[in-house]
């Protein structure tokens, strides 16, 4: 079969740029026992790759060389299969090339329920993807999120914090979310939904969480640790829980006040979102519902087209987008 793929054509001097990448024809085989074809339907790009561009390879994947066709995850189409799970017409997410198409293995895909709309096709890459499943399982399982509840999220702008903030918003839940700068203060609140937000350069943790939260909060979604964890252990109300999902702001240690967690009688609990497959189904059925009920929605900024990939991959590395960056591709199909 004939494809257009995206090669890199020159490492990067300085900046990424769309020039360091070209579209080119070039050929697919059948699949082999266990292996599908699968056209590229909506390709999600993530800053991370460029690190890999003409060096060495990162815990997210080898080394990309001169010639070589990048991979990132998508939604994609099965045209063919030699793997027992799919059929021709299903649609799945898995990691695949910058391709029109390609032969994975089937192993590597995980099947989606039908979309409603284009919109639901890229909340796979958002908020119905992994970003959401951490928050869900975060949020819901593990914080027991609800309507009684003031909840604050650090990070809160971010891929996950994003998702926590409005999951927590659709529960009925009070959100504080707190990130680096005014933008992202007015995205959570004239976007996300959040009730209030904080911009944490304005002062010291404690302070600005304690004018935030006069009433104290009884849930803490915790994305960076460090001082956010502090201030949230200190103005968490008695009975109060902390979820533990990231660490980002820390190497090593941890709260010095962790003792609060005697006086207040608070839980703190971590979790890894790969230990709860078993949430899948009911994490895809209700954020899908809240997703087509409004409740909810997806941050991404969509590019028609395989050859517009260069453009929207240099885009995304110049900050120039909101959330997640997809490339929307038309099916093909023969
Ligand atoms: N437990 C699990 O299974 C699981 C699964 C996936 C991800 N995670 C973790 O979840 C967290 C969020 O992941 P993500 O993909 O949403 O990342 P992300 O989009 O990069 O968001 C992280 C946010 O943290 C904030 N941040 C960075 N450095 C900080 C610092 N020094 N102090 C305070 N805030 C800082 C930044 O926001 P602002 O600058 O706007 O504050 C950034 O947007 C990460 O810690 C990741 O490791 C956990």
């Amino acid at each position: 079969m004939r494809v257009q793929e995206v090669q890199l054509t020159t490492v990067p001097e300085e900046s990424v740029t769309e020039q360091n990448f070209g579209v080119f024809d070039a050929e697919v085989g059948g699949p082999d026992k266990g292996q599908v074809l699968v056209g590229l339907r909506r390709l999600g790009l993530n800053a991370g790759l460029a690190h890999r561009l003409g060096g060495g390879g990162t815990a997210y994947g080898p080394g990309i060389g001169v010639g070589d066709v990048p991979e990132s995850d998508a939604v994609v189409e099965v045209l063919r299969s030699e793997d027992k799970n799919f059929e021709t017409g299903e649609l799945a997410v898995g990691k695949v090339p910058w391709s029109t198409a390609a032969v994975v293995e089937g192993s590597g895909l995980r099947k989606i329920r039908p979309p409603a709309s284009d919109d639901e096709l890229d909340a796979h890459l958002t908020i119905l993807g992994h970003v959401g499943f951490t928050a869900y399982t975060g949020m819901i399982h593990v914080g027991g999120v609800g309507p009684e509840d003031v909840v604050y999220v650090s990070g809160a702008a971010g891929g996950v914090g994003s998702c926590a903030v409005q999951f927590a918003k659709a529960r009925g839940a009070t959100v504080i979310g707190v990130a680096g700068s005014d933008e992202k203060v007015s995205l959570l609140t004239d976007v996300l939904g959040a009730d209030r937000a904080i911009n944490r350069h304005d002062g010291p943790a404690v302070d600005l969480l304690r004018e935030a939260a006069p009433e104290g909060i009884d849930l803490y979604y915790d994305n960076v640790g460090g001082e956010q964890l502090e201030a949230a252990l200190d103005v968490l109300n008695t009975g109060g829980r902390a979820v533990i999902c990231g660490a980002v702001s820390q190497s090593s240690g941890g709260p010095d006040n962790y003792r609060n967690m005697i006086y207040k009688e608070l839980t703190m609990r971590g979790f890894t979102v790969t230990a709860h497959e078993d949430l899948r189904e009911q994490f895809e059925s209700e954020v899908g519902d809240w997703l087509g009920e409004g409740k909810v929605q997806s941050l991404h900024s969509v590019f028609e087209g395989i050859d517009r990939v260069p453009e929207a991959f240099e885009t995304l590395l110049a900050g120039g987008s909101t959330g997640r960056v997809i490339v929307g591709v038309e099916p093909q199909r023969g």
